[in-house]
């Protein structure tokens, strides 16, 4: 009883009002610590929440670090970015792949040496912060049985803050079509011919956003003091050629703080991207694109999940929106005030979206909503009416409740059997503090989808001190896992006084790296 009602209030508590909850919620409880199986023959050992500087993984797993900050990666000495997030694999051959890594924001105390308390910043920080974000492309190899990174390979390159992109839009965008650089890139996806897309998430922390009387609110990184760049030319999703690394900028997609872009095929072969506005009491987004291999033109739609219908944001298909915006690039540019006339759904902060392998179905991680007072988040699923990822219709229920087995879900993998992995991202400041003390350090968690233990959630791996784990993708050759380990130290209070010393220990200074997971495991997992 006790579980059901928690279940109720937290349902509740969302602002959503979802009052409809899957019937796996409801199961007797199983312990931690016992094996559990998927699909009744692979078994995980799980392990208890930690408080541990370290990456702590269940047996039968094991990790070593694969690249971190600051590692060179070519001949022009360009340099792996601060706090990897996202990671892509595009294979080239059977032993050779491209790595793209998104460097969401600079841990600055370790980058220019600034803190987020002093009051000014000078150039030469802004710089090296400019320098530390955006993304990183890496060739990999298979040697020896082993991925390692290849280096100085003529793939190895750097986008950053400095990099000029060109946005793909009708018209210019705050007088212009090209912009400096891309920031915040927080998760992402592959599209069906194999670019990278990469999200630029919390853009207004770097240059700031647009007042409604058309002034600039002032950002908490200060880079406008120095580089007077237009807050409209960010928060885009941006498309990488992953050999090249040539970019743009899908104004198609939107702008708003995109968490994540997930392709699908409609069933007429258009190509469909899901993206969420992480931030509380925004929208789930989808695109539908006009073509089967091009993001560039389509038509863009907002959910609405109390009634199951996706709302058009195109210009001439709805008079609110043509009474208020000049044009379709104007809604593009100001999609939340668009979604709110249109009355779309609020949510608890929509951060990434996958899709099951088996089923089809849109699972988002909604990872809380304090404003709310909902602490813990969910994982919502939407079915799309016929199965088609191109109807206007679709379900929305609840897959998993936060509060009980994990705390504030993130990021999401689905494996190719049907497993959902689990990344959670409760934040540096309320690790280890009511109401999360109970979860301890932020973990990776394995989630079947069917069977006896459908929906819930088992601890397979802790993250180092501050960190949170992100990035989780299958190796090329599916031998296991590369993930992101985020911000270990984030909280340090100066450079020499760190409070984490992951990953080489000591009195080293903590370093955001890649880690590769293998293990005997996924043979029995991914058999
Ligand atoms: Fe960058 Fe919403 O996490
Ligand atoms: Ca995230
Ligand atoms: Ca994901
Ligand atoms: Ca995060």
């Amino acid at each position: 009883m006790k579980r059901r009602s928690f279940i109720k209030n937290s349902a509740l508590a969302s602002s959503a009002g979802l009052t409809y909850l899957s019937s796996s919620m409801f199961l007797t409880s199983c312990t931690k610590d016992k094996k559990v199986t998927a699909d009744g023959s692979s078994p995980i050992k799980t392990i208890q929440p930690s408080d541990k500087d370290e990456f702590l993984m269940a047996e039968g797993f094991s990790h070593e670090v694969f690249l971190s900050k600051g590692d060179i990666l070519n001949s022009q000495g360009e340099e792996f970015g601060s706090n990897n997030d996202y990671i892509a694999v595009v294979p080239l051959n059977s032993s050779e792949a491209i790595l793209w890594v998104n460097h969401e924001y600079p841990n600055t105390l370790f980058v220019s040496g600034w803190k987020y308390s002093d009051k000014t910043k000078n150039k030469k920080q802004v710089d090296l912060e400019r320098k530390s974000v955006g993304g990183s492309l890496v060739h990999i190899k298979l040697v020896n049985g082993k991925w390692v990174p290849v280096k100085n390979s003529q793939y190895n390159r750097r986008i950053s803050a400095e990099t000029k992109i060109p946005m793909i839009a009708p018209r210019k965008i705050a007088g212009s079509s090209v912009a400096e650089g891309t920031l915040a890139n927080c998760a992402g996806g592959v599209t069906p011919w194999g670019s990278v897309l990469t999200c630029e998430e919390n853009y207004d922390n770097f240059y700031g956003e647009r007042n409604k009387d058309g002034t600039v609110r002032p950002s908490p990184m200060k880079w406008e003091t120095f580089y007077n760049n237009p807050p409209e030319h960010y928060g885009w999703v941006v498309e990488v050629n992953p050999k090249t690394g040539e970019s743009k900028k899908l104004i198609s997609l939107g702008r708003f703080a995109h968490e994540s872009a997930t392709c699908a095929i409609a069933k007429d072969g258009r190509v469909v991207v899901y993206s969420g506005d992480d931030r509380s009491d925004q929208f789930v987004y989808k695109f539908v694109s006009d073509s089967k291999d091009s993001l560039e033109k389509g038509e863009l739609f907002v959910a609405d999940i109390k009634n199951g219908k996706w709302l058009s944001l195109d210009i001439n298909k709805q008079p609110a929106l043509k009474k208020r915006f000049k044009d379709q690039t104007e809604i593009q540019i100001n999609c939340r005030e668009a979604g709110k006339i249109l009355g779309a759904t609020p949510l608890d902060r929509p951060e990434d979206i996958e899709i099951h392998p088996k089923t089809g179905e849109v699972y988002i991680a909604l990872t809380n909503n304090k404003k709310r007072k909902n602490y813990f988040g969910s994982i919502l699923k939407l079915t799309p009416a016929n199965g088609d990822h191109g109807s206007d219709s679709m379900r929305a229920t609840d897959f998993l409740i936060g509060g009980e087995d994990l705390s504030c879900p993130d990021n999401l993998l689905f494996d190719h059997e049907g497993n959902l992995w689990v990344c959670t991202d409760i934040s540096g400041s309320a690790i280890g503090k009511k109401p999360y003390k109970k979860f301890k350090h932020n973990g990776l968690f394995f989630v079947p989808t069917e069977g006896r233990y459908s929906g819930r959630a088992f601890q397979v791996a802790s993250a180092p001190k501050d960190a949170e784990l992100t990035g989780l993708c299958v190796t090329p050759n599916q031998d296991g896992f590369f993930i992101s380990v985020q911000h270990p130290g984030e909280r340090s209070p100066s450079v020499d006084n760190p409070s984490s010393h992951w990953p080489e220990g000591g009195a080293s200074k903590p370093k955001s790296s890649v880690v590769r997971i293998s293990g005997e495991i996924f043979k029995n997992l991914w058999s």
